[in-house]
């Protein structure tokens, strides 16, 4: 646990706190934005047991996460997942609110709306005149400051940010992200909340991307550079880390299939928040795509054409399986990812289990970063990044100091 959170939280609240770890299932859970990550976050509670409250100012929206909520529980009985009596249960766990007032008996409430820093920080700082004193708030939030929420609240101990990968009751991951101002006490019971809920938890550090979407901006932003110097094209860079590496998605392949209008957004704005490090640089070739309306699968064209006619003709971009180019394609995108999970390590953003846990759970990485780095040697990837640097002089390539320390005393991250 990082300094910040080790002051004592006030006794009345570090009480509340216990009190609610030890009747997990008894909780009641408020539900803040129906949208996507809300609704499934409300699933994940309800299975777990909670009571849920579900609340939206958008009734419409209201509406059509109960209806999405039935018929993702309906496929889960024709998959035989669950049956009718587990379906009706965790349906039974959840209600619909009109009014923020019905939210007043909550333990926690997870707020899954629109990510505007202000809108959120006047939605908490209204809340605080329902809820009790004890109520913690949380922020699904992927990518403001859990500071600058908690700041909208006199009592600002309270807020933490719960962050969840979607599909929310698919995706093992949930990063839990104490701000400067929260309590021990929050930060105890989310984890063990979250933890009942049957997730892995990563603890990170409120900066910019936590750990996932910090770590991973290489595997876009480094295969985007290759393409860009004219290396290989996207089919022969998704193949070679496909290949090679084992990832289950090429980077063109996944950023397609995110939204390069989302995806280039969150590069845009780590890159921001990192006062401009050029480690975070976003691409002109991914930017044009978004400006040109070319965000991938949902809009039938990105990297890749997705209208039927490209993948019936042979207009669909096939590979060149050359293994040697493979192989030197993986070596530049895999050390700069570790370069990256090493950094966050470094600068004690997550400890080393909790940045290789967020990898493979969060974004199914085939494995940890950190264990990949031990397993290629971290001699091995000092020298590649050495060399990139040498013949770029660009600072994005610069090595971790602690990859160059753990090298010189011949350490590895983990036990081998
Ligand atoms: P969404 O657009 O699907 O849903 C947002 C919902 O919030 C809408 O139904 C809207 O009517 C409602 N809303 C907006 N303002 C509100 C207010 N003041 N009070 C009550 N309801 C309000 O959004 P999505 O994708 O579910 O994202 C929600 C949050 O989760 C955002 O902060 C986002 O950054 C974060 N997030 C999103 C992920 C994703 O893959 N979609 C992954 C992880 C986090």
């Amino acid at each position: 646990m990082d300094e910040k959170n080790q002051k004592s939280a006030p006794e009345s609240f570090a009480r509340t706190g216990e009190a609610i770890v030890n009747q997990q299932s008894l909780m009641k859970i408020a539900i803040i934005g129906s949208g996507t990550m809300g609704c499934g976050i409300a699933q994940v509670a309800a299975t777990a047991g909670c009571e849920v409250k579900i609340y939206d100012t958008n009734l419409d929206a209201l509406a059509k996460s109960k209806s999405n909520l039935e018929n993702t529980l309906s496929k889960l009985v024709e998959k035989t997942k669950i049956d009718e009596h587990e379906k009706s249960r965790i349906e039974n766990n959840i209600s619909y609110a009109h009014t923020l007032g019905e939210l007043s008996h909550s333990d926690i409430v997870i707020e899954a709306i629109v990510e505007n820093l202000d809108i959120k920080r006047n939605l908490f700082s209204e809340l605080e005149n329902y809820v009790s004193p004890e109520t913690i708030l949380a922020t699904n939030t992927s990518s403001l400051s859990i500071a600058s929420i908690a700041a909208s609240c006199k009592k600002s101990e309270r807020v933490i940010g719960i962050h969840f990968f979607n599909p929310a009751p698919l995706m093992q991951l949930v990063e839990i992200i104490p701000a400067v101002q929260t309590s021990e006490a929050t930060l105890k019971t989310s984890i063990q909340t979250i933890t009942n809920w049957k997730k892995i938890v990563a603890v990170v550090k409120d900066t910019p991307g936590f750990i996932v979407n910090r770590v991973a901006r290489p595997y876009y932003s480094e295969s985007l550079r290759i393409y860009e110097e004219g290396v290989a094209d996207f089919a022969t860079i998704d193949w070679s880390l496909k290949t090679i590496g084992g990832f289950r998605m090429g980077p063109f392949e996944l950023m397609d299939f995110i939204g390069n209008d989302v995806n280039y957004a969150v590069t845009e704005s780590v890159f921001t928040a990192f006062y401009f490090d050029s480690r975070f640089k976003p691409s002109f070739t991914q930017k044009r795509l978004t400006e040109a309306g070319f965000f991938g699968k949902k809009s039938g064209k990105g990297f890749y054409d997705y209208n039927q006619q490209a993948i019936t003709t042979s207009t669909v971009e096939r590979p060149t399986e050359d293994l040697f180019l493979a192989q030197t394609i993986f070596n530049r995108v895999i050390v700069m990812l570790i370069n990256e999970a090493a950094d966050a390590l470094f600068l004690n953003i997550a400890s080393a289990k909790d940045i290789d846990n967020a990898m493979t759970k969060g974004v199914n990485y085939p494995k940890g970063l950190l264990s990949w780095a031990d397993e290629l040697g971290i001699q091995w990837c000092v020298e590649k990044l050495d060399s990139l640097y040498n013949e770029y002089h660009e600072d994005r390539y610069r090595c971790s100091v602690l990859l160059r320390r753990m090298a010189k005393d011949k350490k590895t991250f983990f036990d081998l």
